[in-house]
């Protein structure tokens, strides 16, 4: 029996995937490629060396859910498809609910009707929202700031009460923190579109030449250099998170909430201290105002999630520099095309043929 991976082609998504195959799991992905794109996960392949199914589908297609799971046996779903970036969450506030509520909604109503129930589903520390009380927890109470928030706290009641109503259900809720990082090969990273929001993916763009320089939200906050103070996870870390959350829904019935995070901030300033280092090249800054919505601290208290699932994040802040610094410099243009061949040439161990398909239907 697979497991199935919604969103599978994404940036966490994809390095999950790895991990899966890895550890001998069999995976189907589903992905609508509306955020990434079929080469990150030919990568996935061609590093785990196994092929798997993928299905180009969206979500909100119930009709073509429904023959992925009548065609296939499931023993769990992994669900990382949604939309994520906070601004046009709020221009487009109707797009983000339907895509990530209601595509969960559908999602579990197929998962019901077939009798798939184990989940492990992606949260986000954003439920969170403003508060002073640091490291958070998941007891902190919740308060997501902007409708990309809402939709993960949404998602997390609808998960809630559905156990409530079945308990034959077993569920892992998620709450990352900031991840960052790249496979250590160097081959699969992160592919933001367009110009970076997220700091450390603004880094890399600016070490490697394509952006001039950082700007600053602010220098002003009450922490240990005035600027602000996030809770960064390495990508891979996350990953094997998803693997414990994974055999802890397949072992137990139960519903679950945990915190991915290292439980250490760091500020801007020592990211960027941090990837010069790793990169050897500076990075400019300019300051400018706050960016509006943020707070100035927010890390994790990761207890719950070393005690119940067995996870702890190895990854420091220097290996997650040197890890996108090392994906920046290979794949200047992310996935796309011309990075493709470029990688090809570069890469040339992953000449093999794959197997890698995707049924249209
Ligand atoms: P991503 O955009 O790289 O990956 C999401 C994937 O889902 C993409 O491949 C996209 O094409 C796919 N997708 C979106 N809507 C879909 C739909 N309706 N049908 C099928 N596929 C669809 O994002 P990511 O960074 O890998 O994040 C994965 C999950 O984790 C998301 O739910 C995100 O909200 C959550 N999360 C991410 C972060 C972060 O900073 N990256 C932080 C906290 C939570
Ligand atoms: C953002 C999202 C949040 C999401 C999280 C993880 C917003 C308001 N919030 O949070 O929903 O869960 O990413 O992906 O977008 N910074 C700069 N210059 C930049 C970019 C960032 O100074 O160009 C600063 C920010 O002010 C912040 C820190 O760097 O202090 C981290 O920013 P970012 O990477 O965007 O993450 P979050 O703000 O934590």
């Amino acid at each position: 029996m697979a497991i199935l991976v919604t969103g599978g082609a994404g940036y966490i998504g994809s390095h999950t995937c790895l991990e899966l195959l890895n550890k001998g799991y069999e995976i189907i992905v589903i992905d609508n490629f509306s955020n990434s794109k079929p080469e990150s996960l030919k990568r996935v392949s061609k590093l785990s060396n196994k092929n798997f199914k993928t299905y180009q589908i969206d979500l909100l297609d119930k009709k073509r859910l429904d023959e992925v799971f009548s065609t296939n046996q499931f023993e769990a779903v992994i669900h990382f498809a949604g939309l994520k970036a906070v601004g046009e969450s709020v221009n487009s506030p109707l797009r983000y609910y339907e895509n990530n509520v209601t595509g969960t909604i559908l999602l579990c109503e197929a998962m019901r009707k077939y009798g798939v129930q184990n989940l492990v589903f992606s949260s986000s520390a954003t439920v969170y929202g403003s508060t002073n009380e640091v490291p958070i927890s998941e007891e902190t109470q919740l308060n997501a700031m902007n409708p990309y928030g809402r939709t993960k706290q949404m998602c997390e009641e609808i998960l809630k009460d559905l156990y409530l109503s079945d308990q034959t259900w077993s569920i892992s809720i998620l709450r990352y923190f900031n991840p960052v990082g790249a496979h250590i090969s160097g081959i699969m990273g992160e592919d933001p579109i367009g110009i970076p929001n997220n700091l450390m993916p603004y880094i890399s763009q600016v070490a490697v030449g394509k952006l001039k320089h950082l700007t600053v939200f602010g220098n002003n906050y009450h922490t240990i250099d005035g600027t602000g103070v996030r809770d960064y996870i390495h990508v891979v870390d996350l990953a094997k998170g998803h693997l414990k959350a994974l055999e802890k829904v397949l072992a137990t019935k139960e519903i679950g909430v945990y915190n991915l995070g290292t439980g250490q901030g760091y500020s801007v300033f020592e990211m960027v201290e941090a990837f010069e280092k790793a990169s050897g090249e500076r990075i400019p800054y300019i300051i400018k105002d706050r960016r509006p919505g943020d707070v100035a601290i927010c890390y994790a208290n990761p207890s719950k999630a070393r005690n119940h699932l067995g996870w702890k994040a190895t990854r420091g802040i220097d290996q997650m520099c040197q890890d996108s610094w090392r994906w920046q410099q290979n794949n200047p243009n992310g996935y796309n095309e011309q990075a493709e061949k470029q990688n090809r040439r570069e890469q040339p161990v992953f000449n093999h043929a794959s197997d890698f398909f995707m049924p249209k239907t």
